[in-house]
């Protein structure tokens, strides 16, 4: 692997040629590594979520096209040119609302065009570099917003958070979870409550685990009762992840966020949203423009190979939902905490060089 700081959790890495990538579905359960050779394979990954999470995706869809360049590099460069081509199109169309898949396929793009004339291993091998700065990248970020978030928690803060922004979520530290890591690591006293974020259960399996690895305390709850705890006074603040923002600063999370951000401003509480920079997309508008994926009604109506949900029963399963700018107490990036996000305030940020 290239040489990202070493992290508790790897949940992608290089390995002999190979894309490696904890598989998220049956954790904590089991605790596996899939393998990955193409581009096709990878975005089945995404798609069935072996691998979730805005920052995460985008490094995983960066291998695909790395991988697909590697196994095609002795085609004819025509030939290359649209296997490439369809590479990135397979990848881009795996999942629709972490823009930090487009921002990686971006960037991996313009990196390739650079390489026009180049040999066809040569372009194989630096799209492979690319990818893994893209990972190195991402954990150097995370500890840098994870600084920049653990500054804003005093000692003892009680900090809720919904779905799995963590380790897991990303190359390596986490958003959410890594404000709460660097506040850890900071000597302060956090601990955590966990939503079990349904109907996929990123906060039960994920959050949870990741925070018993490391012996962070952590109480787990079902997503109805953050209401309850925090009007009896037992949560201090919020804290999320987001998959993409829009310009005007509207914010989509896990479906559910919304539900938590409404609660939050009602008590008074900080709701704080913790992402890189490459997770705003300035392209946007507001939070109505951006695309909510529909997942399967199967994770609605029941788990894995249960069903409880009577048969023939109307469902939706949006996976996202959006929480409007004026919920958001302050959006913690790399670059430095942003107050009461909007466009002005967004357009200096994104601006600025990191
Ligand atoms: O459907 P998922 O598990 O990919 O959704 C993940 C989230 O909503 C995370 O909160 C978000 O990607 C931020 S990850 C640092």
């Amino acid at each position: 692997m290239s040489g990202a700081q070493a992290n508790a959790v790897e949940t992608l890495r290089w390995c002999d040629g190979h894309l490696e990538m904890i598989d998220q579905r049956v954790l904590p359960a089991q605790f596996r590594y899939l393998s990955y050779d193409s581009a096709e394979a990878v975005a089945q990954g995404i798609r069935d979520m072996v691998v979730r999470g805005a920052p995460a995706i985008g490094v995983a869809a960066a291998y695909g096209v790395a991988l697909e360049a590697l196994r095609r590099r002795d085609a004819s460069p025509s030939e290359f040119t649209g296997l490439m081509e369809r590479a990135f199109a397979v990848l881009a169309a795996s999942r629709p609302t972490a823009v930090n898949l487009f921002w990686a396929l971006a960037r991996m793009r313009l990196r390739w065009q650079a390489l026009a004339s180049e040999s066809l291993p040569v372009q194989a091998q630096a799209l492979l570099d690319e990818a893994h700065e893209i990972l190195a990248e991402d954990i150097r970020v995370n500890r840098a917003l994870g600084a920049h978030g653990a500054a804003l928690l005093a000692d003892g803060t009680r900090v809720l958070t919904h779905c799995n922004a963590g380790a897991l979520a990303t190359a390596g530290h986490g958003t959410a979870l890594g404000v709460i890591r660097s506040a850890v690591e900071a000597g302060k006293r956090v601990s955590v409550i966990a939503d079990e974020t349904r109907p996929f259960l990123q906060g039960a399996r994920l959050t949870a685990w990741e925070m018993v690895q490391e012996r962070i305390p952590v109480t787990l709850i079902t997503d109805n009762m953050a209401g309850f705890l925090m009007s009896r006074g037992e949560i201090d603040a919020v804290i999320v992840g987001t998959d993409r923002v829009a310009a005007n600063g509207d914010v989509a999370n896990k479906i559910g966020t919304y539900m938590v951000a409404v609660l939050a401003h009602r008590h008074g509480i900080p709701f704080y949203v913790a992402c890189p920079t490459s997770t705003i997309d300035m392209a946007i508008a507001n939070g109505a423009a951006i695309p909510i994926e529909e997942r399967a009604h199967a994770e609605v109506t029941g788990f894995r190979d249960y069903q409880w949900a009577a048969e023939g029963v109307l469902v939706r399963n949006p996976a996202f939902d959006v929480t409007p700018a004026e919920l958001v107490t302050a959006l913690i990036t790399e670059r430095g905490v942003v107050y009461r996000p909007n466009r002005e305030r967004l357009e200096a940020l994104t601006k600025a060089t990191a």
